[in-house]
């Protein structure tokens, strides 16, 4: 398993999941009653751009000038973006970096414990122990915070149904695998079998429009509850690999796809390379 998820860090793929993130954390955060965030895929809670992720003597353009790099100092920004631009520089002066200068990227875990409330825990779970040990070493003190290094497919077994009722579920593997697609439907079906009430929000990429409409096709197969999906493309070339990303949102929040109405071509506008840039979304499964 090679996959560093430093080399992507604040990339357009970043944004766009993080940005979401925070909204459906803050959606949840509407009822009183406190929550389980589990991230199954969790990284190593944060990242430091300033340090190569390459292997010595290799090099590797980094990804998050096309990000985040092209919001942090952008003044025009809906809420959400905004939002989301002030975690990331509340990251930074936590983490020390001096003169509103950008340095490090949160990750996932960094959101989800800078947003939660004393009554919300986070179960966070990652595979690859050096990861594993930045993230422990990162969050495992806090109250209500429990890191495993483990297989987070396993953690919908392990987690679910959680005692407060009320979830939060983020799968955000790597897609590096082949059969990843395949593993996270099988994770799904068995977290919507424990738990059929929770909000599950996947992330995937988009290299292949017919891999995405067949992941989208299986979904459907398997009567899922309500389920939006929303994809930014930031180009249509196809010389490039990956074209866009998705996320999938099982049981959203109330008043979720309303929100992602405006925000959605601003951030195409935002984070585009090309004029095929386009973000969209739509029901896979119709509320009723
Ligand atoms: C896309 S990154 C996660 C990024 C993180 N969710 C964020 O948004 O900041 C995927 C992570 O999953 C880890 N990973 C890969 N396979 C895994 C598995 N089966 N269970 C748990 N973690 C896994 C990788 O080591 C990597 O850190």
């Amino acid at each position: 398993m090679n996959y560093r998820h430093a080399f992507h860090a604040g990339n357009y793929a970043d944004v766009f999941k993080h940005t979401l993130l925070v909204r459906l954390l803050q959606a949840l955060q509407q009822k009183e009653k406190g929550f389980l965030y589990l991230d199954t895929h969790a990284g190593r809670g944060i990242y430091d751009l300033a340090v190569s992720p390459a292997p010595a003597g290799r090099s590797r353009p980094p990804e998050w000038p096309g990000g985040i790099g092209r919001l942090w100092a952008a003044a025009d920004l809906p809420p959400p973006l905004a939002d989301y631009v002030a975690l990331v520089r509340a990251c930074n002066e936590h983490a020390g970096s001096g003169r509103g200068r950008l340095r490090f990227y949160p990750g996932s875990p960094w959101f989800a414990a800078h947003v939660r409330r004393p009554q919300d825990r986070l179960a966070l779970w990652e595979r690859q122990p050096e990861e594993a040990r930045a993230l422990q070493a990162g969050f495992a003190r806090r109250r209500r915070v429990t890191v495993e290094c483990g297989d987070g497919y396993g953690a919908l077994r392990a987690q679910l149904p959680p005692p407060e009722r009320r979830a939060l579920v983020l799968i955000d593997p790597p897609f590096e695998e082949k059969g990843e697609f395949t593993a996270v439907l099988g994770a799904l079906r068995e977290g919507l079998r424990r738990f059929p009430g929770g909000v599950y929000a996947v992330w995937y990429p988009v290299t292949e429009r017919t891999q995405a409409d067949a992941f989208h096709a299986a979904w459907r197969t398997l009567a899922p509850p309500p389920t939006l999906w929303t994809e930014l493309a930031v180009t249509a070339d196809p010389q490039v690999r990956m074209k866009g990303c998705g996320l999938l949102v099982i049981n959203p929040p109330w008043g979720f796809a309303d929100e992602l109405q405006p925000l959605l071509p601003v951030l195409a506008g935002k984070l585009g390379l090309d004029a095929g840039a386009t973000a969209r979304c739509g029901w896979l499964v119709p509320e009723t």
